[in-house]
């Protein structure tokens, strides 16, 4: 039976954010002072996500994205991955910065993982150093041509296009495509708690097509409901250009996503401060009925969706995304 919410949406998709703790530092993630960390006792462990996975699963969720902090940082994160996929879940996808990928690849492959997004915002080396703080792109690369050897496909590029960062590399991107069957997705910037003004940075998707459309016609791929991408082909090319504009173009009411942060709480939007706890609960010694009647509460409390459009209405902007997932 599908899971309908009260705005008649569709909801099928779980993102699991199962650590806040990464290894880079990127511009637009990390807020400007830093924060501390959960305690290891704060984050869920395997069996606690597990035993929510196959809740939602019942329910229909069947789609799961893994996503962090950097995931990879998790050192139980095959056997996470092997259990998670034992529930029955259709589409397990990870999204990673690629750093520690590369060895994980084929691991990662074998037990059960079907693809991955890997965040990449500039093919420059410096300018990726300074990106991130601290990152090594090659890690980066070696990432990609292992993903692809181990079927980790379609290989799906993050790219958050940000106005005088990294805004002169958009067609640099978007011709990676004619090569390779790589999915570069640009993701509109979103509003974070640092000295970035995200409304000046941000660039919309109209902005972008009318550059890149200088590489050749963008033929449209498929119409709006699946997902919140919305895909092109360049003509000729083997790869597909996704854009997400939850700004510009927001997709809240075709969205059919819940997220469960790493501290246990279930977020049925990004941009409101709604949570509703499972951990303490399961600590407690709830039942799995209780718990489904939580997870249910969860899907009936999910807002129609945010106002970053508007100018005149208020959001609540999430303290950092590396502790809910992006
Ligand atoms: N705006 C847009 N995307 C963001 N991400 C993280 N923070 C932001 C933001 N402020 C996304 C990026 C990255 C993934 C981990 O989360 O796409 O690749
Ligand atoms: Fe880490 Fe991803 Fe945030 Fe970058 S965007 S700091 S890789 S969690």
């Amino acid at each position: 039976m599908p899971l309908i919410d009260s705005f008649e949406r569709h909801i099928d998709y779980l993102r699991i954010s199962i650590t806040d703790k990464c290894n880079l530092r990127c511009v637009y993630c990390a807020p400007s002072k830093p924060q501390r960390n959960f305690k290891q006792s704060e984050i869920l462990t395997l069996d606690e996500i597990v035993r929510f996975v196959r809740i939602a699963y019942k329910h229909g969720l069947i789609k799961v994205r893994i996503t962090g902090g950097e995931p990879l940082l998790r050192n139980d994160i095959v056997s996470l991955i092997s259990e998670i996929k034992k529930t029955g879940i259709r589409d397990l996808s990870m999204t990673t910065n690629g750093i520690m990928l590369a060895d994980a690849a084929q691991k990662l492959k074998m037990a059960g993982l079907d693809r991955v997004n890997i965040s990449l915002d500039t093919l420059n080396p410096d300018k990726y150093r300074d990106m991130t703080k601290m990152g090594n792109i090659n890690q980066v690369w070696d990432a990609i041509k292992e993903a692809e050897r181990a079927g980790l496909s379609p290989i799906k590029l993050n790219v958050v296009p940000i106005r005088g960062i990294n805004d002169e590399e958009v067609l640099k991107f978007a011709s990676l495509t004619f090569d390779k069957d790589y999915h570069i997705r640009f993701i509109e910037l979103m509003p974070v708690r640092r000295n970035i003004d995200w409304r000046r940075s941000c660039i919309t998707k109209e902005e972008l097509m009318e550059k890149i459309s200088k590489l050749g016609d963008l033929i449209q791929l498929e119409f709006r409901g699946k997902g919140p991408s919305r895909n092109y082909r360049i003509k000729g090319a083997k790869g597909i250009i996704g854009f997400i504009s939850p700004v510009s173009d927001c997709f809240c009411d075709y969205c059919n996503r819940l997220r469960l942060t790493a501290d246990g709480k279930v977020r049925p939007c990004l941009f409101s401060d709604i949570e509703i706890d499972i951990k303490t609960p399961m600590r407690h010694g709830i039942s799995d009925k209780e718990l489904e009647s939580l997870f249910l509460s969860a899907v009936a409390v999910k807002p129609a969706g945010h106002y970053l459009n508007k100018r005149d209405k208020s959001f609540s902007v999430p303290a950092s995304m590396s502790k809910i997932g992006g």
